[in-house]
């Protein structure tokens, strides 16, 4: 059988999936990851390790399912650094990585203060992008900077693998920092005032492109001889590809290991001023979009399970929370596990479990970080309403298949929360890309998508969800000198 194979470099893992013609994924492949954390909220990655999980998800594919064309999606912004041999130089500085405040700070002066930046760009430089990645390493690794032929980011490095062509495509150079989202180019002017060579950037296509055909002994050996790979692009994109969420007003709220609020912009549409929303590049032909971002948010609920809530499982949890009241009885979460992109863009916020009492339990304790997580994503929700109207949002990721989430979600949002019929994340997406044969015409898998569970808002939530999301965000802004003066301890 003719398949498109869909892979996402994730950050927990690797997955791929096997899609036939008509959307139906006819095989499901994955391989875990680990992530390595030196300091508090440094996160890097060994690429090889992505490669060799790659590697082992293509051998696993069935002889019988012929891969026809791959498509490609993976985790934003993370920095690969190859010499001119494209060889990797030191591991992968990921998109959670909060170092490089320091020349955040410093690119911004250099390039006239954040409004230019933006005017520049679209976004502000923030410490995840790929820019001040590429500053650090010039100011604390020269060795490294100095054999640096090339950046790629994560699924790019997965392609050049595949294919031996160096490239990117423009939803994942919209994440870099380097790039002009409005004009489609990487930023000429903002690589020379920085003195970065525009040489280290590879040329870039759209996500539906063509790369390559499948190096020579990789297709002799997986019998793939005709397999061709298409660009791909940022997961959150192709993630919104692969639910439909690609038109002007419609939204999708991904809770995996980041959380994030992705809202379409119509064509035209201009970059938020005030900078809080990021402006990228859809992976489908002709839009943008507006996100915001949160670094820990499945990832909170995950952490505290496995530090102290491992005698219970998930649905369990989802029982318990079912019976704990809204506002955990007082107990209140803030996510920023590994600081905070939007709304607070501050790599000092830390987590903070607030309120508690003789009465809280384990389940108290897992509602107020789920409902923490759920303040959070709302923080992104209320600035996406200020850009564009949102009647409903698409639901995806771990989060989705919690029912008291989804509730939780509607209570908040105020909107209907539905879920897809398939929900593989950017893999499924990936498949699209590659089954839209390089050009890019959405009507051959316009079909693919298809809904499941829809949850209605329950008004009588409103009122009790507001009061507390005001205490949420209350907390951060009574914390914020304490993250700073503590951070400031611990500064390396
Ligand atoms: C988005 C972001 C994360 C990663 C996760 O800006 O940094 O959602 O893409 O893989």
């Amino acid at each position: 059988m003719k398949v498109y194979l869909g892979i996402d470099v994730g950050t927990t893992g690797i997955k791929a999936l096997a899609v036939d013609a008509l959307g139906k994924v006819v095989g499901s492949f994955s391989h875990p990851l680990s992530l390595l954390a030196p300091y508090p909220a440094w996160a890097e990655q060994d690429p090889e390790s992505w490669w060799e999980g790659v590697l082992t998800l293509l051998r696993a594919v069935p002889k019988e399912l012929r891969v026809e064309r791959i498509g490609l999606s993976g985790q934003m912004h993370t920095l690969v650094p190859l010499d001119k041999n494209g060889r990797v130089l030191r591991n992968a500085i990921l998109w959670c990585d909060q170092r490089t405040a320091v020349e955040c700070e410093a690119a911004t002066q250099k390039l006239g203060g954040e409004e230019k930046v933006i005017g520049l760009t679209g976004n502000p430089i923030y410490p995840g992008f790929t820019l001040p990645k590429v500053l650090w390493l010039r100011n604390r690794e020269p060795d490294v900077y100095g054999k640096m032929a090339t950046c790629l980011i994560a699924k790019d490095f997965i392609a050049y693998r595949l294919t031996g062509e160096l490239g990117s495509d423009h939803s994942d150079a919209s994440g870099s920092a380097m790039y002009d989202v409005v004009g489609r180019k990487w930023s000429v002017s903002l690589l020379d005032a920085l003195k970065i060579d525009p040489k280290l950037l590879p040329p870039l296509q759209a996500s539906f492109e063509v790369r390559g055909r499948l190096r020579r002994e990789l297709a002799q050996e997986l019998a793939w001889d005709e397999a061709e790979v298409v660009a791909g692009g940022a997961d959150n994109a192709v993630s919104a590809l692969g639910v439909g969420v690609c038109q002007e007003g419609d939204c999708m709220i991904s809770i995996g290991t980041s959380g994030t609020v992705v809202g379409i912009a119509k064509g035209g549409t201009l970059p938020d001023k005030s900078g809080k929303l990021h402006f990228f590049n859809h992976a489908a032909p002709d839009v943008s979009y507006y996100m915001g971002v949160m670094l820990s948010a499945a990832s909170s609920l995950n952490w505290f399970k496995d530090k102290m809530g491992r005698d219970f499982s998930w649905a369990q949890v989802e029982r318990g929370i079912a019976e704990t009241r809204i506002g955990a009885d007082g107990l209140l979460w803030l996510p920023y596990l590994q600081g905070e992109r939007t709304p607070h863009r501050d790599p000092n916020a830390r987590g903070v479990l607030f309120g508690l009492s003789t009465m809280t339990d384990e389940m108290r304790v897992f509602r107020a970080v789920m409902e923490g997580i759920t303040y959070g994503l709302r923080d992104s929700f209320e600035l996406l309403k200020e850009q564009t109207a949102i009647h409903r949002v698409l639901v995806v990721g771990g989060g989705a298949k919690n029912a008291e989430w989804r509730k939780m979600l509607a209570g908040n949002m105020k909107v209907l929360v539905v879920v897809p019929a398939i929900d593989e994340g950017g893999a499924y997406g990936a498949a699209m890309l590659a089954a839209m044969g390089g050009g890019a015409d959405l009507t051959t898998v316009k079909d693919w998508v298809r809904e499941s569970a829809v949850t209605e808002p329950d008004e009588t939530d409103y009122p009790k969800y507001d009061a507390v999301y005001e205490q949420f965000k209350a907390l951060y802004v009574s914390l914020k000198p304490r993250f700073d003066a503590v951070a400031a301890l611990n500064a390396r």
